[in-house]
């Protein structure tokens, strides 16, 4: 029996194997510097469902956003990345797009959306837009119109396989109960292909009047003054559409077989051109391919392709049972080498399809979970790369800790539960496997204060809130100045105040230590050194360096180390002397 993995969705962008050649990490110098906004960016990622809601029907909003803008700007960063908040029916939240160019009845109006983009520039954020095109909704007028006929016109904005050339072969379905992507449909006796759930059609990028209709909306949002896109899904874009079948259990490696198929730089190209280029705005793939030389394919500047990439290596290694730091730490550091001399990094941990940074990489128990979250904030903010950071981990949220099924709503989790029931599964084992992986661990209302709903809304929440609400909220937290929300403040401080943290050359030190991150950023004679342990126990980092000459930056304890013997998870940044 196949297990189910609730992590596959990010599995599915996992960087496979390396076939780029390293580059050399050469020191780099200031004026040398391809410098770009994007590059110097911390971008805040906000779920909209989630964030605040002001008409009262437990969903968030963009007036919500609108209300709190002063809150994401007190944070320090640059840029907002906004999950879709197009029309759509919700099967999955809004990845299942009805309509491009409208917004979506739960959150809000286009002069809602308007008035929000108006007061992000005002107070200097930028707004990068989830661009999801994929796939759309089977409720968007070119699905509806795709489905009606064969030969209506819009046949070929999907991929469709007529029912008397036998079952099409299989593909696997990230979403669907049954795991398989084509669907039946009587109306023209044929299947449509869907990756994900069977509400969320493919798109077939080989069409050009499927690409130009892309551009067109990408236009739209470009004219109307936003900063970036971020390509849902894009790697899985193009398809053999010649649909071989693929070896017995290709699902296991599937992203090989979906990733970067067929004539997806190609669209890329033409997509960079006709818009991309065209507008101040930056662009980032979800998934980076199989290789490092996929991912420099898509974001070497010389290409014209996209600006970034995230890849979901180190994402994936955290388990139930932990991961390993020596493994993070050859993740990180191979990725970094491999960009050093060309390219960019995306740095995360986090998002909307993980269970919680502290959760998954830190420790949620209460005597460590504010110290493991500076920890983790701080290696995020001080790596190489543009670091995307999840809304509410500046917090310390935690996993949502539901124990029923009825409390998920992710239509991933709900359909594999159905799977797995179906298979006789025993589910208690697997609700307690979902209260560590669910992505709707991290989809739960933020929390703003100890009022009724973490503040969050006055009706009932889509989606219960998290109770420690009472502890862990932004207006308890406001009130200390050592929170981990005055603690994100600072370290997006330091980021933005050190030019070496952006650009700065990294070195890993102390590789081999099981417990300890330990590296150095440098740029132009500054020199940063960087020590973090990953672990509840006290930990010592032999990294040779000269304490006496090394000046405390920041710490997540109030006596910093000064010999690289480290607190139970503690992080502490020195400029080197
Ligand atoms: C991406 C999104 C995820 C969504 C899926 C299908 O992975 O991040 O939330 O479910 O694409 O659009």
């Amino acid at each position: 029996m196949k297990i189910f993995n609730p992590l596959i969705i990010s599995a599915a962008f996992l960087l496979l194997g390396s076939n780029y050649s390293c580059a050399q990490n050469s020191l780099p110098h200031k004026d040398s510097l391809d410098r770009k906004w994007w590059k110097e960016a911390v971008v805040y990622q906000l779920y909209p469902r989630s964030f605040n809601d002001v008409d009262g029907d437990g969903i968030g909003d963009l007036k919500g956003i609108i209300a709190k803008l002063d809150y994401i700007k007190s944070l320090g960063v640059d840029a907002v990345w906004l999950n879709p908040i197009y029309g759509s029916p919700n099967d999955d939240n809004g990845y299942d797009v009805s309509d491009y160019r409208d917004i979506m009845k739960d959150f809000g109006t286009m002069a809602d959306f308007d008035a929000m983009l108006k007061g992000m520039h005002a107070r200097g954020i930028k707004l990068v837009m989830d661009l999801v095109v994929n796939h759309s909704s089977d409720e968007h007028e070119w699905f509806k119109k795709s489905r009606s006929s064969r030969n209506s016109p819009y046949r070929e904005y999907y991929h469709w396989w007529n029912a008397e050339k036998g079952k099409p072969p299989y593909r696997y379905s990230l979403f669907d109960v049954n795991h398989d992507a084509w669907r039946y449909d009587s109306l023209t006796n044929a299947y449509y292909l869907h990756y994900f759930s069977r509400k969320q059609p493919d798109l077939n990028w080989e069409n050009p009047k499927l690409r130009q209709e892309v551009y067109d909306i990408m236009k739209f949002w470009g004219d109307k003054g936003i900063d970036g896109f971020r390509l849902d899904a894009f790697q899985f874009a193009a398809k053999d559409t010649t649909f071989p079948a693929f070896p017995n259990g290709f699902e296991k490696n599937f992203t090989q077989y979906y990733g970067m198929q067929g004539n997806l730089h190609g669209y890329l190209q033409e997509m960079n051109q006709q818009v991309l280029s065209k507008y101040n705005v930056m662009s980032v793939a979800e998934g980076a391919g199989n290789t490092f030389e996929d991912a420099h394919n898509l974001v070497d500047a010389d290409r014209n392709e996209l600006n970034m990439a995230y890849a979901f290596e180190a994402v994936d290694i955290a388990k139930p049972d932990g991961y390993s730091v020596l493994h993070l730490k050859q993740i990180f550091t191979k990725w970094d080498s491999a960009f050093a001399a060309k390219g960019w990094l995306s740095i995360f941990l986090a998002n909307h399809d993980q269970a919680r940074l502290v959760t998954r990489f830190g420790n949620d128990s209460p005597e460590f979970r504010a110290v493991s979250s500076k920890m983790l904030t701080t290696f995020l903010m001080t790596m190489r790369g543009t670091p995307y950071y999840y809304n509410g981990d500046e917090l310390g949220m935690t996993n949502a800790g539901f124990s029923k099924a009825e409390d998920y709503r992710d239509v991933q989790t709900l359909n594999e539960y159905q799977r797995q029931k179906n298979l006789g599964t025993d589910m208690q084992k697997y609700l307690q496997r979902m209260s560590f992986e669910s992505r709707d661990n991290s989809r739960t209302p933020f929390q703003w204060n100890n009022s009724k709903n973490a503040g969050f809304s006055t009706g009932k929440p889509w989606i219960a809130v998290n109770p420690n609400y009472t502890t862990i909220n932004v207006a308890a937290q406001e009130k200390d100045g050592n929170s981990t929300l005055n603690y994100f403040r600072k370290v997006v401080k330091l980021r933005k105040d050190n030019l070496a943290l952006v650009y700065g050359k990294y070195t890993l030190l102390d590789g081999q230590n099981a417990d300890t991150y330990s590296y150095t950023r440098e740029l132009d004679g500054k020199k940063l050194l960087v020590l973090l342990n990953f672990t509840s126990n006290v930990a010592t980092t032999n990294t040779g360096v000269d304490f006496s000459k090394a000046n405390v930056l920041l710490g997540n304890y109030p006596q910093s180390s000064k010999n690289g013997t480290l607190k139970p998870y503690e992080a502490v940044v020195y400029e080197l002397k």
